[in-house]
């Protein structure tokens, strides 16, 4: 199979996204999708703001502007910190398009005609100090399940569990904080759940050997408990006003219209090229195409569940998901990001400070797989001055300095491979192997430490190599060993190139090569590697790849960005 569809869980508009937002799915996907374009697949790359729902409203009137307006604003600024951040998607859509309307319809539509809708009327939550029904999410209180105290109406961020905003103790607006809220009935839809259920469980146990645990055991946990009917509308003005007599005064639940936002993306994608590109070849009877979802792990339900069965109800033949990423938590310093306390790094504000790849590759070498981590500057500071600076910035520029000032700026000619540099290649290659065995399979820390060690095993063959002393009895040998280092810098350049890609395009700059002359990651051989720049080839030292980060620096990053031992 050669097609991957890959998409990044999208986004809520509101705000602007921490390094835990980075770090949860839109970093793995884009690193990801990077990887496998390398590596010769035809790779679609799909993300976009998650605009509707009661946040928006909120926000909109906080500002005193239109809800279209502050999607309008904010979308802009998440397109902007995106960029900054290097994120490669083929599309950044919205879910509020004009083409995902028409996907929710049609979507909605066929889930009706098939019997999966049902009308109910519901007690609903009113604010009455807010004038307004909160939406699920705008309600907190003590989760009934594992008592935690900040639980949203809808999720349990804790433990997880799906909520109904009745079934918090002691609730209250998240909004004003008020708790005086009044339950009113009112009708809405809901998708019965519990008629698909069936088809949906075999679905799951069909994906247990090629999901990965966190994922299949939440799926699991879920149908275990049985499902429920959900309702799938809401009484807000924002969203997309329900196609169906008597509830056009409704819309659709966010997270209604908000997976089928992959879609919707998709057809925004194709109707920019209309003759080149086609949404269905990806979605609607599709053949061959993987599909690979990165999201946190508080998404899951969302995604193994509750969209697969949206999609099954339809009866159509819907590209599903094949493989879910599924990530924990990024806490800064051991706390909560926290906008409204000062406490955390946010995206804009990251890539001011340094650049994308040295968060990219703090934020990869410590991503929250199996458990959650924790961002300290301490960390950052010392993964930048030790693995970039130390390892890779110092290999690159004593190489290509040494070769300058002893042979000029050109890939010097003479000598040969010794066995100490087949042994190189031998060890490397394994490394290699394992590298890209670990990117496909998305285990990310240890793709990450495989990286390293390949930097560093170019360390230790320039420290026993020792050019420097060989030079003065034998000069050949000494061209021969700094042959095999520039072209050890383009190894790493090409290796690094899915985690750093800026860096990795110096790298090659240095090496006067462009992002044209990077080669696939196919059957990629270190011994041909080894050998591919040829002597004449002409080069540029450059300045240091990286900046260090000075102990005062550190000082002023923690102060500047609400570390705890300076609150
Ligand atoms: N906006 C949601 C969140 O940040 C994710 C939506 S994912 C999608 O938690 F499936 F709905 F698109
Ligand atoms: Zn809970």
């Amino acid at each position: 199979m050669s097609k991957i569809l890959i998409t990044s869980a999208l986004p809520y508009i509101n705000g602007v996204p921490h390094l835990g937002h980075m770090v949860g799915c839109l970093l793995p996907s884009d690193v990801y999708a990077r990887f496998m374009r390398m590596s010769g697949h035809d790779v679609l790359y799909i993300a976009g703001t998650d605009e509707h729902g009661t946040t928006s409203e909120v926000g909109a009137l906080k500002e005193g502007i239109s809800v279209e307006e502050y999607c309008d604003k904010y979308y802009a600024r998440h397109v902007k910190t995106y960029e900054d951040f290097e994120l490669s998607f083929d599309c950044f859509g919205r879910t509020s398009s004009e083409e995902n309307k028409e996907v929710t319809y049609h979507i909605f539509e066929k889930l009706d005609e098939n019997g999966f809708i049902e009308e109910r009327t519901i007690k609903q939550v009113y604010s009455v100090d807010d004038g307004r029904f909160l939406a699920d999410r705008y309600i907190t209180g003590t989760c009934p399940y594992c008592g935690y105290d900040k639980a949203r109406g809808d999720q349990c961020e804790n433990c997880t569990k799906v909520l109904d905003p009745t079934e918090l103790i002691n609730p209250r607006s998240t909004i004003s904080g008020s708790g005086n809220l009044e339950v009113r009935e009112t009708k809405h839809l809901f998708l019965n759940l519990p008629k698909i259920e069936k088809r949906l469980s075999e679905w799951v146990a069909s994906k247990e050997p090629y999901w990965p645990d966190v994922a299949y055991s939440i799926a699991k946990k879920w149908l275990k408990e049985g499902l429920q009917e959900r309702c799938i509308t809401r009484d807000l003005k924002w969203g997309f006003p329900v196609n169906k007599p008597g509830y056009e005064d409704k819309v659709f639940y966010v997270w209604f219209d908000a997976p089928i936002g992959y879609i919707g993306i998709t057809k925004q994608w194709a109707d920019q090229k209309p003759d080149e590109r086609n949404w269905k070849e990806w979605w609607l009877d599709a053949k061959d195409v993987r599909y690979v979802e990165f999201m946190g792990k508080d998404n899951v339900p969302f995604h193994a569940i509750f969209f697969p069965a949206m999609l099954l109800g339809t009866g159509e033949n819907w590209t599903f998901v094949d493989y879910l990423k599924g990530m924990s938590y990024l806490t800064f310093e051991g706390g909560k990001f926290s906008k409204s306390e000062h406490r955390g790094i946010f995206a804009d504000k990251a890539v001011e400070e340094f650049p994308a790849d040295y968060w990219r590759y703090w934020l990869m070498s410590n991503a929250p797989e199996a458990s959650d981590s924790s961002f300290t500057f301490d960390s950052f500071a010392g993964m930048v001055n030790k693995d970039l600076n130390g390892v890779l910035g110092n290999f690159v520029s004593r190489v290509l300095k040494m070769t300058a000032s002893k042979f000029g700026k050109e890939v010097p000619a003479g000598g040969e491979m010794t066995p100490l540099e087949k042994e190189l290649a031998v060890n490397l290659q394994e490394k290699v192997n394992n590298y890209l065995k670990y990117m496909e399979n998305m285990e990310i820390r240890k793709a990450m430490n495989e990286l390293r060690s390949i930097w560093v095993d170019g360390n230790n063959y320039i420290s026993a190599a020792e050019p420097w002393t060989v030079i003065k009895e034998d000069r050949e040998r000494a061209a021969a060993i700094l042959r095999v280092c520039i072209n050890l810098i383009r190894i790493f350049a090409i290796l690094s190139a899915p985690i750093m890609p800026k860096i990795s395009e110096i790298m090659f700059s240095r090496l006067g090569l462009s992002s044209a002359d990077m080669p696939g990651l196919k059957g990629f051989n270190v011994c041909q590697e080894l050998q591919f720049l040829q002597p004449g080839h002409g080069f540029e030292p450059g300045d240091p790849l990286f900046e260090r980060i000075t102990p005062e620096r550190l000082e002023e990053l923690k102060l500047k960005y609400g570390s705890q031992e300076h609150k």
